[in-house]
């Protein structure tokens, strides 16, 4: 469910009509939903009840200020990958506990950092990286930081073989068993505390059999573990719950994952993290554009050109990745489906959002909303093509506010000193 609906004969984000945000704020821009994103969160979190657990939502997916404190408010930690994402989090109001830091090449710096601020838990990704934990650890004469080892179980899930990322040729993570060897390594040295083991197996995942292979191996490692008489406090059930994207099999509700999990882990005692992006943020969102021209060669092929470009909305570039895009003004009931080819302004022939897309009449100046664009949307926009970082909006009920304002053309030509010799 979300909060994007037509009323009065066009599309509304929550009381708000988007016209009007197009209207004050420009095009192309983001606009988000605090009640869908509220109600993702707490609809995710609930699912396992009565077991609690910790639900880390991945900032990667939207690290938008604005977004991680709604979410921060309502009780969420932050799964991050970055010392940027580090800082979003905090400054967004998740506690330095809530937080878990994760990624294949954390540095030094980035290390000493999340050390310094109290982060609550550094997913380790392999070896090298947790010898310079402990050093790290050591160095910094503070207490020995929690810290998980993420397992590589093996196991291929995800909608694009660009965003899977548990099997063993893919980088993340170490195998079964180097994350044994490596979990009592840790617990050996007394330096860092290894509290959990994690995994994440890949994204839009629409299958929940892949999801319940990878949680079954890290049960047993946890058990083999154990037996050693290694503690397992917490197990890392990382994301990837899939999202309907319109025209893909429907991906399995969080009831459907808590009742698989709750069935996995019946009787055995440990704390669980989930670290959801995409199902909490992605139809949190939607990119609104405004038709420029529409194109139609009379050899055929009909255009529509708009004011978004592959730099805003990254997805059907980089994965083939299917978004519904809705006129913004309802369509006259019966009016006639047309195909069409929806591209944007840049220079490239990938910057195509999708061909022979049926869409009724649109012409010049018309607006349409790309559908489930909350999750890796703004986040992955760039200034290519010298176009302007594209704005984000968040909506409260009859209000809105611009919570990443567009950068003006002086703004973004003065970031760019010019050479002393020039
Ligand atoms: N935890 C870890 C360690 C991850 O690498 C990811 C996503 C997540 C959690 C969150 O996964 P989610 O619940 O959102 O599926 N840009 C791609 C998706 C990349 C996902 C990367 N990792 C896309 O637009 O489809």
């Amino acid at each position: 469910m979300n909060h994007f609906e037509a009323r009065a004969g066009e599309l509304h984000c929550e009381e708000t009509p988007l016209r009007r945000i197009a209207e004050q704020v420009g095009t192309p821009v983001y606009v988000y939903s605090t009640a869908t994103f509220s109600r993702h969160y707490q609809v995710f979190r609930d699912a396992f009840r009565p077991r609690v657990v910790e639900v880390a939502f991945a900032v990667k997916a939207n690290s938008n200020l604005s977004v991680l404190a709604t979410l921060a408010r309502l009780g969420a930690g932050a799964d991050t990958v970055s010392e940027g994402e580090v800082r979003r989090a905090l400054a967004a109001g998740v506690p330095a506990g809530k937080v878990v830091f994760s990624g294949a090449g954390k540095t030094r710096e980035e290390l000493q950092f999340a050390l310094g601020v109290g982060v609550g838990q550094i997913n380790i990704e392999s070896e090298p990286e947790l010898d310079l934990l402990i050093e790290v650890a050591r160095a910094s004469g503070r207490a020995a930081p929690a810290m998980a080892i993420r397992v590589n179980p093996d196991v291929g899930a995800g909608g694009h073989a660009k965003i899977s990322t548990g099997k063993a040729e893919n980088k993340f993570g170490v195998s079964l068993g180097e994350a044994e060897r490596l979990y009592a390594k840790a617990h050996e040295s007394g330096a860092v505390r290894p509290v959990a083991l994690a995994c994440h197996v890949g994204s839009q995942i629409t299958d929940l059999d892949p999801l319940e292979a990878a949680y079954r191996t890290l049960k047993g490692l946890a058990q083999r573990l154990r037996d050693r008489g290694v503690a397992v406090q917490k197990l890392d059930l990382g994301g990837g719950l899939g999202v309907t994207y319109f025209n893909q099999p429907e991906p399995p509700p969080p009831a459907a994952l808590a009742e698989m999990v709750n069935r996995v882990f019946d009787g055995f005692e440990a704390e669980l993290t989930f670290e959801p992006g995409r199902v909490i943020a992605a139809n949190a969102g939607v990119l609104v554009s405004r038709v420029i021209y529409v194109h139609q060669r009379p050899e055929g092929r009909r255009f529509l050109v708009l004011d978004a470009a592959m730099n805003d909305l990254l997805r059907p570039a980089m994965y083939d990745a299917y978004h519904d895009i809705r006129p913004v003004a309802l369509a006259a009931e019966g009016a006639p489906l047309e195909p069409y080819d929806v591209v944007g302004p840049i220079c490239e022939t990938s910057d195509t959002f999708t061909r022979d897309r049926m869409l009724p009449p649109l012409k010049a100046g018309d607006l349409v909303a790309f559908m489930s664009a909350g999750a890796y949307g703004a986040v992955m926009s760039s200034e290519y093509n010298t176009r302007p970082l594209v704005p984000e909006v968040l909506v409260n009920g009859p209000e809105f506010a611009v919570v990443r304002p567009r950068p003006t053309y002086d703004e973004m030509l003065a970031r760019e000193p010019l050479a002393p010799w020039l």
